[in-house]
């Protein structure tokens, strides 16, 4: 039977996916007609950018479930019309981006790297930065990309705390979960790394009362979501020294409005949400390998736990 796969999407989404899923399809056995358009009753999958105009998914009666091209769900998760099993995107090329972007942030802040790019004036400053192995680094959220990206930082020799909601023991890590465990995590964190999903729980984990909890210059890398920071709160604690410095990824609004205290704020780094950004070659196989199991009635990979947000 030909499935009826619609791709729910950004028209500039298309071309990158057209030729790719279309291949992955093919390797993975399913035959589908993968279409920009379809009668909703008709639709046995729909393949979906949480940025898409869809957002009734009640006349989609046949769908057997909606299979996110974003890692972030909190567009789409609340959605009460949606019934079907929600599947986020969890990509090998995603986790690579994410890790690239996170050490390479991490090590500029670790190695000092801004005093030599902007220039020493002359001055013989003879400063030689801290061993990894003696620099705490606290990863808050310990899911595919965060762990992944904690992993790698301790193969360079940090000391990583990661923090996540349930408690977790990964080797070369020191995990901690809860309340207390934020408070632990933030005290030792010189250099903070958000990775946290959008949910009601995780909004202004970074907020002045734990802003105040980070030693002394704390450096913060947000490549999570907006949400997850107090933006009144930090920019008051980078004013006050609090906070060294912040590199942002991603905000409350995209794009960052002209006028937002960030831009200009010297101690701030804006990035515009380039950390890591799903690689249409390996999502497709992911993409391909769900609906394989939705067919074979195994069960759905990354499948979004609707209770919990993400
Ligand atoms: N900037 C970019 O380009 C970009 C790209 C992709 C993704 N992202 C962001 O990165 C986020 C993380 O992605 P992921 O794939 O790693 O997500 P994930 O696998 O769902 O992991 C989320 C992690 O956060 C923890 N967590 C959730 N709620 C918590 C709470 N209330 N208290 C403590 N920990 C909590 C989870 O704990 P448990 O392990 O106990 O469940 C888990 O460890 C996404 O949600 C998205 O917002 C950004």
């Amino acid at each position: 039977m030909t499935l009826t796969l619609l791709f729910s999407a950004p028209d500039r989404t298309w071309p990158a996916y057209e030729t790719v899923l279309q291949q992955a399809l093919k390797t993975a056995g399913i035959d589908a007609d993968l279409t920009r358009s379809a009668r909703p009753d008709a639709v046995d999958y729909i393949i979906y950018a949480p940025n898409d105009t869809l957002t009734d998914f009640t006349p989609y009666i046949r769908t057997k479930a909606v299979l996110s091209l974003w890692a972030g769900v909190e567009k789409i998760a609340p959605n009460p019309t949606l019934t079907q099993p929600l599947c986020r995107m969890v990509d090998p090329g995603l986790a690579q981006g994410m890790r690239d972007y996170v050490v390479g942030h991490v090590m500029r802040y670790h190695l000092g790297m801004d005093r030599h790019i902007h220039g020493l004036n002359g001055a013989w400053d003879h400063i030689t930065p801290p061993l990894a192995r003696d620099r705490p680094v606290t990863v808050l959220g310990l899911g595919e990309l965060g762990q992944s990206c904690a992993r790698a930082l301790a193969a360079l020799g940090f000391h990583v705390t990661g923090w996540s909601r349930r408690p977790k023991q990964i080797a070369g890590l020191t995990c901690v979960s809860g309340p207390d465990g934020l408070k632990m995590a933030l005290k030792t964190g010189e250099i903070v790394v958000l990775l946290l999903p959008n949910t009601p729980q995780t909004e202004n984990t970074l907020n002045a009362e734990t802003l105040a909890l980070l030693p002394k210059g704390a450096r913060i890398v947000n490549p999570g979501r907006g949400s997850l920071i107090d933006d009144d709160a930090l920019l008051t604690a980078l004013d006050a020294g609090q906070i060294g410095h912040a590199t942002l990824d991603v905000f409350r609004t995209e794009p960052l409005p002209q006028d937002h205290p960030y831009w200009a704020h010297p101690n701030v780094t804006v990035t515009p949400h380039i950390a890591a950004e799903t690689r249409a070659q390996t999502a497709s196989e992911v993409i391909a390998e769900n609906i394989r199991r939705g067919e074979a009635g195994e069960p759905f990979l990354h499948l979004v736990d609707r209770a919990a947000g993400y």
